[in-house]
């Protein structure tokens, strides 16, 4: 499980000196009761940063305080009780380069490193994870995010894994001998690989043929995955199509999940089912 929305920057620390913890205590609250893993997300990104921060006029060293005091608070807050964390989210462009954020200019180049070794000074026990998108095959992009742990590594930095966030387009998927070869190669730095977001869109109407399809996809991924050194875990950006992102991003596309609308399994989770017992 994943905490979803409720950990953003500007969902959990709306104001410099007020944080909102309702929302994560709730979910953190179900996660136990319920004997679920439990993955933070995200703590670095250069989305949802409330405007006393992306506007704000700091020095590099205020600013760099208030980062580490920020995630300082979340994840000690939450010490023992999220597993795994989704540290940085997104960082690498699509040619492979160090993305132009918010955070890398006011802080510099090493803000990712430096980042990481608060998140793991806070919970020494949690396995921290550099997210990303589009690069779960092979190609510039994926190589960029794989020089940059491999550089992590090798200085030393406190990271545990590399998240795979498998967004994809029924139209479009990746090779999975190609996610496959992804892995294994960061697999053989020594970390972990989970894929943390996936779904799989669909162009409406969602026929079964094309639902049918949606069902290889998934599945194609699951089995190419689940036989690599390294690869760890398999998480779905929700589970029924009644509650996705995807409607409000990708008009004219839908249905990506395992359940349909009305909590019905799909053949998706069928097959993905059927992938897991077999294993
Ligand atoms: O902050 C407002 C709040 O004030 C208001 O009451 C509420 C009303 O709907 O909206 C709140 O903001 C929403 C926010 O989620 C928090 O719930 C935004 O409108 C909404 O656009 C935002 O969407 C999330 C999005 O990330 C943020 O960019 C999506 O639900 C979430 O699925 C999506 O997830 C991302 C991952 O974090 C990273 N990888 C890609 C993935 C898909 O974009």
């Amino acid at each position: 499980m994943v905490t979803n929305n409720a950990m953003y920057f500007s969902q959990i620390h709306p104001e410099r000196d007020r944080y909102v913890f309702g929302p994560g205590d709730t979910v953190v609250a179900f996660a136990q009761a319920n004997n679920m893993r439990l993955r933070g997300h995200t703590l670095i990104w250069h989305n949802m940063l409330p405007s006393w921060v992306a506007e704000g006029k700091f020095t590099r060293e205020d600013l760099a305080e208030i980062l580490k005091s920020h995630i300082t608070t979340i994840v000690g807050r939450y010490r023992g009780k999220i597993a795994e964390w989704d540290v940085v989210n997104e960082a690498i462009e699509k040619d492979g380069s160090l993305r132009d954020t918010f955070w890398r200019r006011n802080l510099g180049p090493d803000y990712i490193d430096q980042v990481f070794r608060w998140a793991h000074e806070a919970d020494p026990d949690a396995a921290l994870f550099y997210n990303d998108y589009d690069g779960e095959g092979l190609g510039v992009k994926s190589d960029g995010i794989y020089n940059l742990v491999k550089g992590m590594r090798e200085r030393g930095v406190p990271i545990d894994g590399v998240g795979l966030q498998m967004h994809l387009r029924l139209e479009a998927p990746p090779n999975p001998k190609d996610v496959a070869d992804n892995i294994r190669r960061l697999g053989a730095l020594g970390l972990k690989v989970d894929i943390t977001e996936m779904d799989v869109r669909v162009k409406l109407p969602a026929t079964a043929e094309k639902l049918a399809d949606q069902a290889r996809v998934y599945s194609a991924i699951l089995n190419a995955s689940l036989s690599i050194p390294g690869f760890n875990a398999l998480v779905l950006w929700g589970f029924t199509d009644r509650h996705t992102w995807i409607t409000a991003k990708f008009p004219g596309y839908g249905a990506p999940l395992l359940f349909d609308e009305d909590y019905q399994s799909k053949p998706a989770h069928e097959t993905m089912s059927k992938g897991l017992d077999r294993h």
